[in-house]
């Protein structure tokens, strides 16, 4: 029997944390080793020229995280690695998939209201109609401020991405379920426009247990690319050290099993993702009993996350500089990547009444 085929993609936007760690790329190398499905993980480049990236710096972030995949145990004889440019059947099949996906689903979008916004320098309103106030703008001629296509067009390609690798399971975080629906959508759309039964309906994938959410390091919310929130992997002991010594805490408990102010909490989260349970017992005690001193808290937290991360950071390292090696990883990713996506867009093609007399 084929194995499912699980797809992820991530933009290459910057170097990937902690979170980005714990929260998925982590999970991706157990499933990878558990070797029940097909896996295929990409670097999203062209996704993120839609918010018009310096090409040296998209270039430096494409080359970064890959490094990061493959450090983290991503292991290209057993997942299919790749890069989306190097898959111009992507390119292809989106112009195509464009003609079944309307403006306006498109506009209504989460993440495009967001980015619009954005780009327009305007304030999403508190209440009321909140798609109006961007398609206004949009096609008002009162700015010079542009909303690009592409931008517009995100979820078609997202949708590609997907559907051109015939992927069954797509393990995405919350912000991306929107994304997610629309593809559903756009396979039923197309399966019924053409009377066929082609594309399946992807879904997301938990990795079988409640979603990983890692805090910041600032006191709320949850970690993420701002400035003294985050623990990047390729930090070193040094910077995680200092980083954690400044997170945010509050004065100390003064009662016996006082409630936990949230920057508190998301220390204990961190340290129950990191540490052993035996130090997250020994440290509830102390919060419990009001003997704990958050320096120490701080201390454990830190070097547990050194010794987690340490490894990792130097086989990024030495990845990063070995072009040969990156250089072979995705050329084997793109030709797996590759003869699947031709077969898809073969199809699509033919079915759309593309073919040659
Ligand atoms: N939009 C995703 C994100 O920002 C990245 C992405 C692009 C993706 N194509 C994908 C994720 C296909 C899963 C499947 O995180």
């Amino acid at each position: 029997m084929d194995k499912k085929i699980v797809l992820s993609g991530i933009r290459p936007t910057g170097q990937l944390h902690l979170g980005n760690y714990l929260g998925a790329l982590s999970n991706f190398v157990k499933m990878q080793n558990e070797g029940k499905y097909d896996s295929y993980y990409f670097i999203a480049d062209l996704h993120a020229l839609t918010t018009n990236p310096d090409p040296k710096e998209l270039h430096t972030n494409v080359r970064h995280i890959l490094a990061e995949y493959l450090a983290a145990g991503l292991d290209p004889e057993k997942s299919t690695i790749f890069v989306q440019s190097d898959v111009p059947e992507v390119s292809e099949m989106y112009l195509l998939l464009n003609m079944h996906v309307g403006i306006g689903e498109l506009m209504r979008t989460a993440a495009f209201k967001d980015k619009a916004r954005k780009a327009l320098g305007i304030t999403a309103p508190t209440q009321g109609d909140d798609d109006e106030d961007v398609a206004k703008e949009i096609i008002g001629a009162s700015t010079n401020k542009r909303v690009n296509a592409g931008l517009l067009t995100y979820p078609t390609l997202m949708a590609v991405d997907i559907l051109i690798q015939r992927a069954d399971f797509v393990p995405v975080g919350k912000d991306q379920e929107q994304h997610l629906e629309l593809t559903r959508r756009f396979a039923r759309r197309f399966n019924s426009f053409y009377k066929v039964d082609y594309f399946n309906e992807p879904q997301n994938f938990n990795f079988g247990s409640a979603p990983v959410k890692v805090p910041g390091l600032d006191g709320s919310g949850k970690m993420g690319k701002s400035e003294g929130n985050c623990i990047y992997l390729v930090d070193d002991e040094k910077t995680i050290r200092k980083k954690v010594m400044r997170a945010v805490t509050d004065g100390g408990p003064t009662e016996p099993h006082q409630p936990m102010a949230e920057p508190v909490q998301n220390l204990f989260t961190i340290l129950k993702l990191v540490g052993t349970p035996d130090k997250v017992e020994f440290f509830t005690e102390a919060y419990n009993n009001c003997s704990i001193r958050y320096g120490d808290l701080k201390k454990e937290i830190a070097e547990d996350i050194v010794a987690m991360t340490t490894p990792i950071r130097e086989r990024i390292l030495d990845i990063e500089n070995d072009s040969a090696y990156l250089h072979r990883v995705l050329e084997m990713g793109a030709e797996r990547a590759r003869a699947r996506a031709g077969k898809t867009l073969a199809d699509v093609r033919e079915i759309m009444g593309i073919t040659k007399f």
